[in-house]
Parts: C-alpha cells; structure tokens; sequence
C-alpha cells in the first residue's frame, strides 16, 4: 500500500502568482487557452500528479467544465492521473529506440524494479512509463527522468540511474 501525503489543493502565494502570469498570456475570456501550462503547474504543484480534485480546481480556476480538464490530463502523457514515484522513469519506446533495444531496457527495468508499465515500486520511489519518441532519437535508447533526458542506456546505465536516485534520498 503506497503511502502518499494528503495535498490540500489550493495554490499557495507563489503558485497563484504563477498561474497569473501563466493565464495573462491570453485573452480574459480565453483562460481555458492557459489549459496545458496551468495542468503542468497544477501537477507540479501537488505532488506530481493530478486528482479529480486537482482537476476540478484548475476547472474552477478556469471557469470551465471539470470534463474539459479531464479530457485534456488523460490525453497527453506529460500528465499524470494516479499517483507516481518520486522519480519517473519515462522510457521512449517508439521505432528509433525500439531498434537500438529500448524493449530490453524496458524489460530490464521492470525486473530490477519488479514492477511494470505504469506501476510504482511500493516505496513509492521509481514509476515506469513507456512513452512515444521525445525527440532525442540520436540518443537512443533513452528516457526522461523529470527534466533531464538520459541517453544511449544500458543495463550498466539504468544500474547506475537507479542508484543516483536512491543515493539522493539517503
Ligand atoms: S524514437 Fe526515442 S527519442 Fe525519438
């Protein structure tokens, strides 16, 4: 059973600052134009994921349907809907890095972590996601890990990732 924080969901001063700045970019009766960058604040804001709660703020914050956020989050992959780990492992499976063998980094991260596709270790430190090409196709095989790209993995480099990470919650 994870163990994730109870998230009061209302941005605090800066956050709200944030979503002022973010929302002055358009057009007073266009708000709902500053959708994908109020959601990555929302998730970025309340602990990386985003509940129907989360959602029906930005909704209300937007003054729009909590649907029309629904329909946006559980669409793009750069959002979360469930709980995720503390580090996210998003590995590019799509042609390029399929061919330079992103299927066994894959499968070899699953192993290690004994979890699957879109699971959470239950310490609640690792989620894996499969993602489509992110643009770093030279790269391959690679992941993002939050805002870095990791590149040309192996097994020796994903052994070294997941020990960076636990050796920064120690
Ligand atoms: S195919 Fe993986 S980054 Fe493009």
């Amino acid at each position: 059973m994870l163990n994730y924080k109870l998230i009061v969901v209302k941005f605090n001063e800066e956050q709200q600052k944030e979503f002022e700045r973010l929302v002055s970019h358009y057009p007073a009766d266009k708000a709902k134009s500053a959708l994908l960058p109020v959601l990555h604040l929302a998730q970025n804001s309340f602990g990386g994921w985003l509940s129907t709660d989360t959602m029906n703020y930005v909704a209300s914050l937007l003054n729009i349907e909590p649907i029309e956020v629904y329909e946006v989050a559980t669409f793009y992959s750069m959002y979360n809907t469930k709980p995720v780990g503390k580090y996210m492992f998003e590995v590019c499976q799509t042609g390029p890095c399929m061919l330079r063998g992103s299927d066994d980094i894959i499968a070899y991260i699953k192993e290690k972590l004994n979890i699957g596709v879109n699971e959470t270790t239950p310490d609640g430190l690792f989620t894996l996601k499969t993602v489509e090409c992110l643009g770093a196709c030279g790269y391959a095989p690679m992941m993002q890990l939050g805002k870095h790209y990791r590149e040309h993995l192996t097994k020796e480099r994903v052994d070294a990732i997941i020990e960076e990470c636990r050796a920064k919650v120690n």
